[in-house]
């Protein structure tokens, strides 16, 4: 009998697919993002009337898949921004709470905007190709506090990421590679924050040997800490260069006209290290919710605003009226303080992103 009904659905749920691509222009197409557990990222168009798992496996993405039907859940991941429809579902693949959490059957999703999907397994899973080695030229380097550096290049084609990402720089003149947070949206302009080491790799090389027409390589994208979708309130902690993947989530969320509240804490040691103030204060023209809160670990004696660490000045009573997304960017003493902070005040309606970054002596 359990059998016979989920053929009934499954006949219905065919119907309501026929039905709804005769309704559907399928000539338009959407860009999908699918990461993975692994931290890499692929970005594939879909047709808009087209099933997920066929766009994917078309692109090479080789998802897992048993039944292609909606019944064995196999195919399984979960929806991080975007809007899709699923065919048929059973309750056996994904449960209500599932489906309340925007977990998703590849082999019944159409997406209906650009869209992210996350998958709880590696990519090598699914023999998908690894992140892309591009050509980038320099077109701009500014140092823009004592400690940090904005790297500008340009890229030919524009390359696709998710705000929050991070790619792998190579050094010219050495064979070495760091990492930086993409500090602005996907484009051909990319902008990452560098923090000026007394003597390291990249920051000699910023300092004493970067020219405009300088050619880098770059892998991207790479990273799980990437903006997700916005449903409630955003409280944004960036600790040092950590601001550049925040900035680029902003920049985000400005272009979208986020209409939630945005709360961003920054903290740095002393005043001298604060950058991009004029870039910070300017969300507030394009989120009407934006606020900023800017914290001194090791300010001077006259110093007139906050100091001491990012968890003594966070907004408690915002926390505990509402829920909300919290991503943070930081050194690891800092991402452990603010976990720990989160513990000790019960904030469990925080849903907490992080990133942790150990900055290279060398
Ligand atoms: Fe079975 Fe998608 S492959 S639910």
């Amino acid at each position: 009998m359990a059998a016979h009904l989920t053929l009934r659905r499954r006949s219905l749920a065919k119907a309501r697919q026929l039905l709804r691509g005769a309704l559907e222009s399928d000539h338009m197409n959407h860009k999908v993002a699918f990461s993975f557990a692994d931290g890499k990222t692929l970005f594939f168009p879909v047709g808009a009337n087209e099933i997920l798992l066929d766009a994917a496996l078309r692109n090479g993405i080789k998802i897992p898949l048993d039944c292609r039907e909606g019944v064995c859940g196999t195919c399984q991941g979960r929806c991080e921004s975007g809007h899709f429809t699923q065919d048929y579902v059973d309750e056996e693949a994904l449960s209500s709470l599932d489906l309340q959490h925007r977990k998703m059957l590849s082999c019944q999703t159409r997406v209906q905007s650009d869209a992210a999907f996350y998958f709880d397994f590696d990519s090598s899973l699914c023999n998908a190709p690894g992140p892309v080695q591009i050509r980038s030229t320099v077109s701009a380097v500014q140092q823009v506090s004592a400690s940090t550096a904005i790297l500008h290049l340009e890229l030919e084609t524009p390359l696709d990421f998710l705000p929050g990402q991070y790619a792998r720089l190579s050094i010219p003149g050495t064979d070495s590679w760091r990492s930086y947070s993409f500090a602005n949206r996907p484009g051909n302009q990319l902008q990452f924050l560098i923090r000026l080491l007394p003597d390291g790799v990249m920051s000699n090389y910023i300092r004493e040997r970067c020219q405009v027409g300088d050619e880098l390589l770059l892998e991207a994208p790479l990273g799980a800490f990437y903006l997700r979708h916005v449903t409630q309130p955003l409280v944004l902690v960036a600790g040092g260069t950590g601001l550049s993947a925040l900035l680029g989530m902003l920049d985000e969320l400005a272009a979208n006209a986020c209409q939630q509240p945005v709360h961003l804490y920054y903290g740095v040691r002393g005043a001298a290290d604060l950058c991009e103030a004029t870039r910070i204060k300017a969300y507030a023209e394009k989120i009407p919710g934006f606020r900023y809160t800017e914290v001194l670990s090791d300010p001077p004696p006259d110093w007139p605003g906050k100091r001491g660490y990012l968890t003594e000045h966070f907004d408690l009573a915002e926390l505990r009226d509402q829920s909300a997304d919290m991503y943070v960017c930081g050194p690891p003493p800092m991402v452990e303080s603010i976990k720990q902070w989160l513990l000790d005040q019960a904030l469990d309606d925080v849903q907490l992103y992080y990133e942790k970054f150990t900055e290279s002596n060398i």
